[in-house]
């Protein structure tokens, strides 16, 4: 049987508070190896070196790395750029630790990413996730997206995504406003997916 590891609690949780959470924007090649290691653990899509590297590179900004004690414990990797008329913003990756998970650590990760997408000017961000990932869909939820579209076989294991979308509200008219996308304007567009639809993802595995 698997012994409790140092600093678990009863549930297997580790026990830490909030304040003890580190948040660092990618800070270099050290950082990358740490990314690379959470993300391969936990995500379907195998990606290369020069996926991880096309985004750290180009916006080490909106990458973030979650450390406890030390130890690298969550991440976010994202881009942004024009996209057709819009200038949005991408969220490639979100990795969170088991025992780390629940406790609100991916929530301030992306946060911090879309608020400095917001700062550079976005007027969207997007991202895709799996039909039946339903921790990252209520996670995305909570956070104002909605389901834009439902993307067929779109990952290399054959499962559905949900392309999910928040908006931005117009500065001029809500400026005193973080983000705007009402969760009760939800809604899926059952579609097939276009090439031109490859997630900005797809186009660097
Ligand atoms: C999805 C993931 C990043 C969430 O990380 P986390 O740190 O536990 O998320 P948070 O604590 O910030 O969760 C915020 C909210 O999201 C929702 N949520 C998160 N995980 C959930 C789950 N497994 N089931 C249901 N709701 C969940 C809850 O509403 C939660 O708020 P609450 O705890 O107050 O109810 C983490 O489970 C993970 O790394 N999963 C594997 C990788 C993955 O799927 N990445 C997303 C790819 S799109």
């Amino acid at each position: 049987m698997e012994g409790k590891k140092e600093g678990e609690g009863e549930t297997g949780k580790s026990e830490f508070g909030a304040s003890e959470i580190e948040y660092v924007s990618y800070g270099g090649e050290h950082h990358l190896p740490l990314i690379m290691s959470l993300v391969d653990q936990e995500l379907s899509e195998p990606y290369s070196i020069f996926t991880y590297r096309y985004f750290v590179y180009l916006w080490p900004q909106l990458s973030f790395l979650a450390f406890h004690e030390g130890k690298c414990v969550g991440t976010v990797v994202c881009k942004m750029g024009q996209h057709r008329n819009t200038f949005r913003g991408y969220i490639a990756m979100l990795v969170v630790i088991k025992p780390y998970r629940g406790r609100g650590v991916a929530t301030e990760l992306v946060s911090r990413s879309i608020k400095v997408m917001m700062e550079s000017g976005c007027e969207e961000v997007t991202l895709e996730a799996e039909v039946t990932n339903k921790g990252a869909l209520a996670l995305y939820g909570r956070l104002g997206f909605i389901r834009a579209k439902r993307l067929f076989h779109y990952y290399l294991n054959g499962v559905d995504a949900f392309r999910l979308k928040l908006l931005f509200p117009c500065p001029e008219l809500y400026p005193s406003l973080p983000m705007m996308a009402k969760t009760e304007d939800s809604h899926c567009h059952d579609d097939h997916i276009q090439p031109e639809e490859r997630s900005e993802l797809h186009q660097h595995l």
